[in-house]
């Protein structure tokens, strides 16, 4: 019999794709999740707790009424202009709730953890590709806090008998290929989404930022991971733990390199839409090329990527912004039709069942985000 495994942000994007995993795997899954932009319908498998990580008395109730034998740890706040607006945000969330929860593990003495990190703590790499033992420089406040909360686990793992398996991941991508689960908010900065966005419509163009790079086109180069290698990566993770190993930090990429034209190309190809393309200023801090070395998690864990095919990364982030698109039109329905009857009360995780509306508005936490986006889109 399997413990349970807690799976912090496993309501949000790359979590739910891994809560699914651990699921059909036979894990036990537990996942606290505040859903503040994750969603309880993205939670295919397991036990869903709403409840946020700064609540250290419901966090320690969580663990007094399960025996986790592991955690994962993806819960953050993650978008990079924000962290330079709201350090304090940033820190607040990714560095001192990363301690809340490791203060849980200690009393619970819960011994091993997966922590979701980013490529961002490498900043702009000086050589390439980019190795677990490159320099650590991140260059603004996310990165940073990413950066601090390696730094918490790796000195408490010293100081006791937890082990632990960092993923550094590169640029996310791509959807769930059943179409259940996938990134929710439509209000993407980043480039597949962006591209996508474009040939849905959904915005009016894409824009290149900076055609002098030192690259074969001009444009700058990144390593897209499909998100259904990336769960497969903390699967293989917790496996290796399980088995007693060391603790280790490994990037997840799959060490190779697409230019922002390469990807603007495939979108356009995959959607049969030729969207207007806009050559835009270099922005400052942006790195020619990013690519990860990808040999380490292979050989340490044994991780064997399934999905590494831009056009397929392209296709399922196609697919599913067309479902969320669907579901979202009806959402904007069910709006004016509440707002016009004033009669009927949102209650949010209530009665998930008792009709398809609500259902709908469970699954789009995130409306502020999505209404944005959608007038334009009706338009
Ligand atoms: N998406 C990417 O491209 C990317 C790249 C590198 C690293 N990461 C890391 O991966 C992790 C997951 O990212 P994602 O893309 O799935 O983001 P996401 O926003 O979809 O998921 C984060 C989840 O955590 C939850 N959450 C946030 N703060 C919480 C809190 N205080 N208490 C409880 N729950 C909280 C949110 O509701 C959400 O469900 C993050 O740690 C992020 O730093 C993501």
């Amino acid at each position: 019999m399997k413990q349970k495994i807690l799976v912090t942000g496993g309501a949000g994007y790359i979590g739910s794709h891994v809560v699914r995993q651990l699921g059909e795997a036979g894990y036990d899954v537990v996942v606290y999740d505040n859903c503040s932009t994750g969603s309880p319908q993205s939670v295919l498998y397991g036990k869903l707790i709403i409840g946020d990580l700064s609540d250290i008395d419901y966090l320690e109730q969580a663990f007094r009424e399960n025996e986790f034998g592991a955690v994962l740890h993806f819960a953050a706040s993650l978008t990079v202009p924000d962290s330079v607006k709201y350090p304090l945000d940033y820190y607040a969330n990714n560095t001192r709730n990363t301690l809340n929860l490791l203060n849980c593990c200690d009393r619970a003495g819960v011994d091993k953890i997966i922590f979701s990190s980013t490529a961002a703590v490498y900043g702009e790499p000086k050589t390439l590709p980019v190795t677990e033992s490159s320099a650590t420089e991140p260059i603004n406040p996310y990165g940073r806090s990413k950066l601090c909360s390696e730094w918490l686990i790796k000195d408490y793992a010293r100081a006791s008998s937890l082990r632990y398996v960092i993923l550094r991941y590169f640029n996310v991508a791509g959807a769930e290929p059943g179409g259940r689960i996938g990134q929710i908010s439509l209000n993407t900065t980043h480039l597949i989404g962006v591209a996508c966005d474009a040939a849905l419509k959904l915005k009016p163009e894409v824009k290149i930022f900076g055609t002098n790079f030192p690259t074969f086109d001009g444009t700058g180069i990144r390593d897209y991971i499909h998100v259904e290698d990336l769960a497969s990566a903390h699967v293989d993770a917790l496996r290796y733990l399980e088995k007693g190993h060391e603790s280790q930090t490994l990037n997840c990429g799959y060490g190779k390199g697409y230019s922002v034209r390469q990807v603007i190309n495939k979108v356009k190809e995959i959607s049969g839409v030729d969207f207007p393309v806009v050559e835009a200023d270099y922005r400052c801090g942006d790195p020619a090329c990013v690519t990860s070395c990808a040999d380490k998690i292979r050989q340490v864990i044994g991780w064997e990527p399934q999905y590494n095919d831009l056009g397929e990364i392209i296709h399922t982030t196609l697919s599913w912004k067309k479902k969320l698109i669907g579901l979202q039109r009806n959402q904007i329905q069910y709006q004016a039709q509440t707002q016009y009857q004033n009669s009927i009360q949102f209650q949010l995780h209530q009665n998930q069942n008792q009709n398809q509306n609500q259902n709908i508005i469970t699954l789009l936490p995130t409306l502020s985000n999505t209404v944005k986006v959608l007038p334009h889109y009706c338009s």
